[in-house]
């Protein structure tokens, strides 16, 4: 489904429109799944193949992140995915601060909208996002996904009782197979956290 103008009517969209990586994207992209659902997945970008098909996580990475859905039982009628940035950032480089800035008060409002109960976050920028409770500038005073990737954390985030599971990013375990071990023991604990939802 592609956006129309009745997507662009808030605030938060000309935020994102008016960054240099948003002018050069073929598709903002805001997410995928439902947006009702307890459950909220949220990675790092769209790629190239997200920018081209305007959803997140529909390249390798995506394959991942469905397995990782199938083997806990779950299906995007049952959770929404989102990324930190709505805009691919060129040559899939890591997102600078100012594009975190302008472009999370998108996410914050999903997650006001939703108040998902469960929350996983893929790989070191979502997950420093969160802990750092949203404030970009304290995001790199936070351990890293290494430190704190399965550890469940009960938290407020923008008034939104939620509970925090770090995960790799699913395109790490691509790059790094000595992770996968790893990757499999934390989806036992998504499947145990999401008994509870
Ligand atoms: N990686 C992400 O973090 N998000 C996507 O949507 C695709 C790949």
């Amino acid at each position: 489904m592609a956006l129309n103008d009745k997507d662009f009517n808030f605030l938060e969209a000309v935020l994102v429109k008016n960054t240099e990586i948003c002018k050069k994207c073929k598709n903002i992209v805001v997410g995928k799944g439902d947006i009702n659902a307890k459950i909220l997945f949220v990675g790092e970008a769209p790629g190239a193949k997200e920018d081209e098909q305007g959803f997140p996580f529909v390249g390798a990475a995506g394959k991942n992140l469905d397995k990782l859905l199938n083997n806990v039982g779950l299906s995007l009628k049952d959770v929404y995915i989102a990324n930190i940035l709505k805009c691919r950032p060129p040559e899939n480089r890591n997102p600078l601060p100012d594009e975190i800035r302008a472009h999370t008060p998108w996410l914050v409002k999903q997650i006001k909208d939703m108040r998902p109960n469960v929350v996983c976050s893929l790989g070191n920028y979502a997950t420093k996002f969160f802990l750092a409770d949203g404030v970009v500038e304290n995001m790199k005073k936070q351990v890293g996904i290494t430190s704190v990737h399965g550890k469940v954390k009960n938290m407020e985030f923008h008034g939104v009782k939620i509970r925090l599971i770090p995960l790799f990013h699913p395109a790490a375990i691509i790059y790094n197979q000595k992770l996968k071990p790893l990757w499999e023991e934390d989806m036992e604990i998504v499947k145990k956290e999401i008994e509870k939802v």
